[in-house]
Order: C-alpha cells, then sequence, then structure tokens
C-alpha cells in the first residue's frame, strides 16, 4: 500500500491503472478511522480491484466556530487501519495542495442543502462538494463509497453526481453502531465518560421512531413530537433537530411513506452528534 500526498503523483498511478483496465473503489475521509470507514473500505475491496483512500481535513467544509483546529487525527493507525482492509493507496494531500492561494472555484449545491444540517452549517456542503468534486477528478474513481450516516452527504453527492453528468456510481453503506447502538463517529473521541452515556439518547430516539414507523406510524408530526419529547428527558442534550424529510429532496414532509429520512442533530455538552434512519 502507497501512501501519496501530491495530486500530480495520484494522477500518475491513477492514469497507470486505467491502462491496465483497473476498477477504482474510491472512499474519501477526514481520517481517524474506525469501524464505519473500514465497512465502506471493505466494501470498496469487494468490487473492485484497485481502492483508494482518501484522509482530508478538508479546511473548506467547517465553520469558522467549528472543530476545524481539534479534529482528531492519527495517521499511523490509519495506514493500519488501510493496510488490514487492504486498500491498495492512500491520498493524503496537504491543505495547500487542495487549495493554491489562487483557487477561486467552488461547487454549490441549492435544495437539498437547505434543510437539516445545510440549513444548520452555512457553506458546510459547499466545502463538501467542492472538495468531494476535486477528489472525483484526481482519482478518477468507478465506485464511490458514502455512509448512510451522512444521510444527507450521500444525498448532495448523488445529486451532484447525476447534476454534472460524472460517470460514477456512488453507493451508500449503511450506518455502523458501537454495541450499545451509538453510531460510530470520529468526534465520538470529544465525549467524556459521562457525555458517552448521555449520547445514547440519540441511537435510542432512533431506535424508538424507526419501531413507531414499523408499527404503522405516518403522522410526522406525530413522530417527530414523540423523538424531541424522548431527547429532551435526557437533560445534558440539546436538539438542534429533529426532521422528517423526503429521502431525495431534502425537503420537509408531513406524511411518513417509504424512503423517507427521518435525521436528527443533538449536542450532547459542546459535541454535536448525528443519526437517521430511512422509513421502509
Ligand atoms: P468522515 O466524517 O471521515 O466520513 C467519511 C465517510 O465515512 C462518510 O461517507 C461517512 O458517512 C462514513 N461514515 C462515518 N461514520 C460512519 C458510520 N458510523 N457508519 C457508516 N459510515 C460512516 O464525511 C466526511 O468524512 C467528509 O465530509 C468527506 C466526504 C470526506 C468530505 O470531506
Amino acid at each position: 500500500m502507497q501512501i501519496v500526498s501530491t495530486i500530480k503523483e495520484v494522477k500518475h498511478i491513477v492514469k497507470q491503472w486505467k491502462i491496465e483496465g483497473q476498477t477504482l473503489g474510491f472512499v474519501p475521509t477526514m481520517g481517524y478511522l474506525h469501524e464505519g470507514h473500514g465497512s465502506l473500505i471493505t466494501a470498496a475491496r469487494q468490487e473492485n480491484s484497485k481502492v483508494v483512500v482518501s484522509i482530508f481535513i478538508n479546511p473548506m467544509q467547517f465553520g469558522p466556530t467549528e472543530d476545524y483546529d481539534s479534529y482528531p487525527n492519527d495517521l499511523e493507525k490509519d495506514r493500519n487501519v488501510c493496510e488490514s482492509l487492504g486498500a491498495d493507496l492512500i491520498f493524503h494531500p496537504a491543505p495547500e495542495e487542495m487549495y493554491p492561494k489562487d483557487f477561486f472555484t467552488y461547487v454549490d449545491m441549492s435544495v437539498l442543502t437547505e434543510e437539516l444540517c445545510g440549513l444548520n452549517r452555512p457553506g458546510h456542503f459547499r466545502g463538501v462538494c467542492t472538495v468531494v468534486n476535486k477528489m472525483f477528478n484526481i482519482i478518477q474513481p468507478d465506485h464511490a463509497y458514502f455512509g448512510q450516516k451522512d444521510a444527507q452527504q450521500l444525498a448532495v453527492i448523488k445529486q451532484m453526481v447525476k447534476d454534472l453528468n460524472m460517470n460514477i456510481e456512488v453507493i451508500g453503506c449503511p450506518i455502523v453502531r458501537e454495541e450499545d447502538g451509538l453510531a460510530k463517529s470520529s468526534r465520538n473521541t470529544y465525549l467524556s465518560a459521562i457525555e458517552r452515556k448521555a449520547a445514547l439518547i440519540l441511537s435510542k430516539t432512533i431506535f424508538m421512531g424507526e419501531n413507531k414507523v414499523k408499527e404503522g406510524e405516518t403522522d410526522a408530526k406525530k413522530l417527530i413530537a414523540a423523538m424531541k419529547a424522548n431527547i429532551e428527558a435526557e437533560p445534558m442534550a440539546k436538539i438542534e433537530y429533529v426532521k422528517a424529510v423526503d429521502g431525495l429532496t431534502m425537503k420537509q414532509t408531513t406524511r411518513i411513506k417509504p424512503q423517507t429520512l427521518i435525521a436528527i442533530a443533538v449536542y450532547i455538552g459542546k459535541t454535536r452528534l448525528i443519526d437517521n434512519f430511512i422509513a421502509h
């Protein structure tokens, strides 16, 4: 497995692979890899002859008061994870490599970014779309793997690929959870021991909501009220949003039907956590 930090070098390697007729699977990440990322790498390994993982903490997708400066990293551990899961290449550029001083082009999306995380993190999806677009151009994957954990991000990337006619298949992978239910996240490391316990309110609320939908609840207002009440019973939790939206457009909906996305964002202390489920 190679670790490469320049765009020129990755392009050179990819060019050779294309000549050889290899299929390319790509897993974009910000590093500090856990089993959630691992599941994407494993899926990519099964479906492609070459697997590229990017590790890049993308400054453009963080707001001015967000955690860019404290975002965790451990390249040595990440290298071992990628190697053990059979990745062929890690692309790990410096911020100046991706955004030189004379960088002026951005990818912006309307509609899908106007709710949920997009509403609460202005500029976030502009940063995500721009960096993922750049990565796609550099790596030219056949398949790109994203987690359902970031459901809005997955929908946005699928829309970008469709709108901009990219020859890439975007594949969504299920949420990987800790044994007690908490969705795995690099940000879980911010939680103190008592916050970690309190954070269980997210997955508990997701499972509760999922059960209600299974039992036949179709009224989004009622479902959301029940989920909000559940979260509010946890004193350390502060709700950012609990919403039901159309699974493709991310627009709010009043009726729960198959493919409706029910998504939550909750602060536990200073740590912002997200979780979701899709109605079937
Ligand atoms: P990051 O948060 O590192 O996540 C990288 C990928 O791992 C995303 O597709 C995310 O949805 C997936 N992932 C994270 N936790 C997961 C879990 N518990 N189960 C399944 N998949 C999980 O998302 C980003 O980085 C960035 O926005 C990026 C796309 C790399 C652009 O900078």
